[in-house]
């Protein structure tokens, strides 16, 4: 598949979940303030990484899309919740997020704080509205809920926090951080759409594949957002440069230099690829080049 046609499919897949978002915000009973800072950071941008991922290994293994489009949409909304957290004076202090003044400068900290509480709680409706098997639904859902709280994406939030200004930092502990805070969500990202896809067969060995990709890929995601932090064009990203040096942050450049670094992500790249060895089509495809765009992404 040549660049422009994945960048383009990208886009398309982007669109398809800007799309549902919109419709799923219309239908939202909630203080009008509540709404506009959710809708702000929800509409404001993204790749649309995790939904995508959901999305393409659900259709790679034989699942219409447009029966799980809620909850591929519901990772979207923990995930944006998580970025308003994470910009909070408390966390990362970051002014910008998705090429716009961060929720809290627009909003405030408290309806910040409440806007994430809104986004996460809506997603665990949203998981379990969708018109498929209850015992595929509560499966996927009780995964997701893991892989975002306490043993996962919060709990790598913390390490993130007790690393920070520390002299004697290793890259296994930074590496644990990676996989808890960034890489648990891409994970279940694809788990989940490969467990909703039991409802038209995927095996467990498919659920091996997918869990695997995205622990490669989750991994990598990390690592060149670490770098971009270094490297990057804040035009392009959206968010400031140079605000994990600003912070004390521990990342893979700061222990281990740009260049290792890349190293590193491509490692768990080429891991990523070798789990779609089994596979045809164009999912397949589609999954093969987002493995490869995460090294390459400019934003
Ligand atoms: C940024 O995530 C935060 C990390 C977990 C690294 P993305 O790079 O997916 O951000 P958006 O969704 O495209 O804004
Ligand atoms: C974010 O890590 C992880 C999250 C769970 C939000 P970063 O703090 O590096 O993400 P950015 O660089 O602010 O997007
Ligand atoms: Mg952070
Ligand atoms: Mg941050
Ligand atoms: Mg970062």
């Amino acid at each position: 598949m040549k660049s422009n046609q994945f960048k383009a499919d990208l886009k398309a897949w982007a669109n398809l979940i800007n799309t549902h978002l919109k419709r799923i915000l219309e239908g939202l009973n909630a203080p009008l303030g509540l709404k506009q800072s959710m809708a702000y950071s929800l509409l404001a941008g993204g790749k649309r990484i995790r939904p995508i991922l959901c999305l393409n290994w659900a259709q790679m293994l034989g699942l219409n899309k447009e029966k799980i489009l809620n909850f591929a949409c519901a990772l979207e909304f923990i995930h944006t919740y998580s970025l308003i957290h994470d910009d909070l004076p408390a966390m990362d202090d970051d002014d910008f997020r998705r090429g716009k003044p961060s929720n809290h400068k627009v909003y405030g900290e408290a309806m910040a704080i409440l806007a994430g509480d809104a986004l996460l709680t809506y997603s665990f409706e949203l998981m379990l509205d969708n018109p498929i098997p209850c015992s595929f639904l509560l499966k996927a859902s009780r995964i997701v809920s893991k892989a975002a709280g306490a043993s996962g994406m919060v709990g790598g939030q913390v390490l993130d926090l007790e690393l920070e200004n520390k002299d004697s930092v290793n890259l296994e502990q930074v590496q644990t951080m990676h996989r808890l805070k960034t890489g648990a969500l891409i994970e279940v990202s694809c788990l989940s759409g490969a467990i909703l896809a039991q409802e038209v067969g995927a095996s467990n060995k498919d659920l091996d594949k997918a869990k695997n990709y995205g622990q490669n890929i989750g991994l990598a995601f990390q690592i060149i957002d670490d770098i971009l932090d270094v490297i990057g064009d804040e035009k392009k990203l959206g968010k400031p440069i140079g605000s994990d040096i600003k912070q004390g942050k521990s990342t893979y450049p700061t222990l281990i230099g740009l260049e290792q670094s890349y190293d590193l992500a491509q490692q768990s790249i080429n891991q990523a690829l070798e789990c779609l060895d089994d596979y045809r089509g164009q999912e397949k495809d589609f999954l093969q080049n987002l493995a490869q765009y995460i090294i390459t992404r400019a934003h």
